[in-house]
Formats: structure tokens, sequence, C-alpha cells
């Protein structure tokens, strides 16, 4: 075969290698996308590392992103009665007031008096209704009151 067929024939056979390994990778990569299970190339491409997936068992679920409230009674919250520690209990629910004392607008003597003990009456009786107060307390909310 002289040189004049062999240019054409070798130019044929690289565009049909890179047309090969395009369709190749194509193929590779929507094996790898399917979602897991539904391809019966799973084992050919499962990572070795990951664990076997058994489709009849059910995932484990993920823990939840709100962990349920904690109950407080009042003997706990009457330990938390000091400014090193002030706990309060505020419409059924219980804070943990220690770093607010210093930044309270209002003074510090305020926030001292509701700790260990049910502040909802002088809470609401200066502040009910008023949006600030209101959501500044969410931030020290520890747990709920349980009576
Ligand atoms: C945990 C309980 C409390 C929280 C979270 C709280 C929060 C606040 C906030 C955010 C302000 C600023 C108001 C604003 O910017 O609009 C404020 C001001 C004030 N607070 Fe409190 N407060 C609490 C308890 C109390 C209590 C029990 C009293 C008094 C009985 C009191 C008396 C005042 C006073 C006199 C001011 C000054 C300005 C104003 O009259 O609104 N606070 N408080």
């Amino acid at each position: 075969m002289n040189s004049k067929h062999l240019y054409p024939l070798l130019l044929v056979s690289a565009l049909l290698v890179i047309i090969g390994s395009y369709l190749w990778k194509q193929n590779d990569s929507y094996v790898r996308e399917s979602p897991v299970g539904t391809t019966t190339s799973q084992s050919l491409y499962a990572d070795p590392k990951s664990p076997t997936i058994n489709p009849t068992k059910p995932l484990p679920l993920p823990p939840p992103s709100n962990p349920p409230t904690r109950l407080y009674s009042m003997n706990e919250v009457v330990m938390h009665s000091t400014a090193t520690s002030c706990w309060s209990v505020i419409n059924g629910n219980v804070y943990d007031l220690t770093n607010w004392i210093t930044n309270h607008p209002g003074g510090t003597n305020a926030i001292l008096s509701l700790c260990g003990k049910d502040g909802t009456a002088s809470f609401t009786g200066k502040h009910a209704g008023d949006l600030n107060p209101e959501a500044e307390l969410k931030n020290y909310l520890i747990g709920v009151f349980e009576g």
C-alpha cells in the first residue's frame, strides 16, 4: 500500500479513536450520574470503599435538625439565680439571661431581678408587645418550663 492510501486511512482511524473515546466517556458519566441502584452496571462502577447498597433495606434517616426541646423544673431554675448564672421562666419558656444582664438597655438590675424565678409578670409588665425585647429574648431560650 502506498502513502497515497495510507494517509486517509490513518486520518479515518484517528477520527474513529476520538469519536470512540468521546462516546465511551459519555456512557461512563451516564452510569455514574444515574440514581444509585438503578443500573445493572453499578457493580462495575461502584466505589469499592462506599458501603454496599441494599435496595430492600431503607437508608438510615439523618438526625433531626431541631433536637427535641429540653424540659426544666422550677428546682433547676432556682439553682441559677445569680449574675454568674441567671435563668428565668418567661411565658412558659426557660431562658439563660446571663449574657444579657450587662447588655440590657434598661439596666442590669431589671434582669438580675428575674434570675432564678418566673419573670413573666416583670417582662410583660414592661415589654409586652415590644418587638425588640421579644426578639432579643429568643436568643437566650434554653428550653421549656415543665410547670
Ligand atoms: C429578659 C428580659 C428582658 C429583655 C430581653 C429585655 C430587652 C430589652 C430591649 C431589647 C430593650 C431596648 C428596647 C428597644 O430598643 O426598643 C430594653 C429596654 C428597656 N428595658 Fe428591658 N428587657 C427585659 C426585661 C426587662 C425588665 C424586667 C424590665 C423592668 C421591669 C425592663 C426595663 C427596660 C427599660 C426601662 C428599658 C429602657 C427603654 C425602654 O423603656 O424601652 N426590661 N429591654
